[in-house]
């Protein structure tokens, strides 16, 4: 592996992604989520952006050949836990989604799971489906009473069934099975309502498909927890090292959390932050984080929201003017903020200014970031940043080579900026379709400490 500088190589054009000349040479599959859609033990809570289990393989290979610890700062539904887990290494992670960050502990515990157990408490919850299904009786479940949407989320059919699935699972008393049969009834919740992901959660009618009238919805769950029973049998055998602890999720932002692992402790970070297309993971799991009672009322999801890496369009939009912080301030991103800025004056907070705010708060973000990470990595410990550039007002911005420079500037070495995938599409990136404007693509960004 070179050890020269990246930012010592010239800008890459925008119209090939930095290291896309060497794409088919690259050292790492494709970072996409649905790789792992059929993975054990992955395939238990899908997540919009996640990353394949295949690409945590690769970077476990190539940086951790020996037994370490390794962190993934923004965890999602845990999918560097869980390979690094699997592989022996002392996995450890932050996630603010409490969603998430439950997926997580959940998978992470599957190697313990009495599956003959789980698997009584799913017949157990068969014959409660058919006899209370039959029988016409009503449930004792109510539904959150916070969450609301535009139009009905279950039909009446549906919401019987899911009121019903939610009374058997109350009856439960063994916390693990309880957690499995929670994960296995959020995972497929969407599936039976009126909504979908596009990859935002809407309407299924304004993506041109019927409501859900009805749903077998105690088979989609006992279907889903079939396969869980089956994957954790798997994970004992799977795991390396069975004597260890279970990885750790700390269900808190990284930002404020990152001074609990224990200074140059880290020997390897794998991630992927927020990207810089104001995709809302929070709001995108209301039905989760209510019906799992995370979240009560709207103020739980702002408080969240303030917790998020480069916080929201929404709620930078209306400031007069984010600064990019000193320690994040290279010239070119600078200038990059102020060209969005100056773009579209006449669109109030809907033009250049709003976008440069969030913008700035991201780039800022990606400083304390980069901080945490000084932190927690040992002297010659690795980094590896899944991250996709973005467009804005029209504005190519390459956020990888941006975060390159800021990780240079705080002291950590920008070893290489590698391309598994170079092509990537993302209807809520905004502007992404201005004509003349440059294309998505989504890099691996290597750091040394
Ligand atoms: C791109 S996703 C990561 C997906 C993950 N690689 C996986 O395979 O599941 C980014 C995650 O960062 C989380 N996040 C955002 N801000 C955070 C913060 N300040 N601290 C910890 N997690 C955060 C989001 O909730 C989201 O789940």
């Amino acid at each position: 592996m070179a050890t020269q500088s990246v930012l010592e190589a010239p800008i890459a054009p925008m119209d090939a992604a930095p290291g896309a000349a060497d794409a088919a040479a690259c050292n790492f599959r494709d970072p996409a989520f649905t790789a792992n859609r059929d993975a054990p033990v992955h395939r238990w809570a899908p997540w919009i952006a996640g990353f394949s289990k295949q690409f945590v393989e690769d970077a476990l290979d190539r940086h951790a050949p020996t037994h370490g610890v390794v962190l993934d700062p923004f965890a999602g539904v845990g999918t560097t836990l869980l390979e690094a887990d699997l592989a022996g290494h002392e996995a450890v992670g932050f996630e603010i989604n409490p969603y998430a960050a439950f997926a997580c502990r959940t998978k992470l515990a599957a190697h313990r799971v009495d599956s003959p157990r789980l698997r009584e408490a799913i017949s157990a919850f068969a014959a409660f489906g058919e006899t209370a299904d039959s029988s016409g009786c009503e449930p004792q479940s109510a539904p959150p009473a916070g969450f609301r949407t535009r139009t009905p989320f279950y039909s009446p059919n549906v919401l019987r069934k899911m009121l019903l699935a939610l009374d058997f699972i109350h009856t439960l008393d063994c916390p693990q099975t309880a957690d499995l049969f929670k994960l296995a009834f959020a995972s497929t919740m969407v599936q039976c309502s009126n909504y979908s992901y596009e990859p935002s959660l809407g309407r299924k009618a304004t993506a041109g498909r019927p409501d859900v009238d009805d749903f077998p919805v105690f088979e989609a769950v006992a279907a889903k927890l079939s396969d869980m029973a089956g994957d954790a049998e798997w994970s004992r055998h799977a795991r390396s090292r069975p004597e260890r602890p279970d990885g750790r999720v700390f269900a808190q932002s990284f930002f404020e959390g990152y001074r609990s692992v224990p200074a140059q402790s880290v020997d390897l970070l794998v991630t992927s932050p927020p990207y810089l297309n104001n995709y809302h993971y929070n709001r995108n799991t209301r039905p989760q984080l209510y019906w799992l009672g995370f979240c009560e009322s709207p103020r739980d999801l702002k408080r969240l929201e303030s917790l998020n890496f480069g916080t929201y369009w929404q709620n930078a939009r209306e400031r007069d003017a984010v600064e990019v912080a000193s320690p994040v301030a290279d010239p070119e991103i600078l200038e990059a903020v102020s060209e969005v800025r100056r773009k579209n004056p006449e669109k109030g907070v809907y033009g250049g200014n709003g976008w440069a705010n969030y913008a700035a708060q991201y780039f800022n973000d990606c400083g304390r970031f980069i901080e945490g990470a000084k932190w927690c990595l040992r002297p010659g410990g690795t980094a590896l940043v899944v991250i996709g550039n973005s467009i804005l007002q029209g504005v190519d911005i390459p956020t990888d080579r941006f975060l390159a420079v800021i990780a240079e500037r705080s002291g950590l070495n920008a070893v290489e900026i590698h391309s598994p995938r170079d092509a990537r599409v993302g209807s809520s990136i905004v502007n992404a379709r201005v004509p003349g404007s440059g294309r998505l693509y989504e890099s691996v960004v290597e750091l040394r400490a």
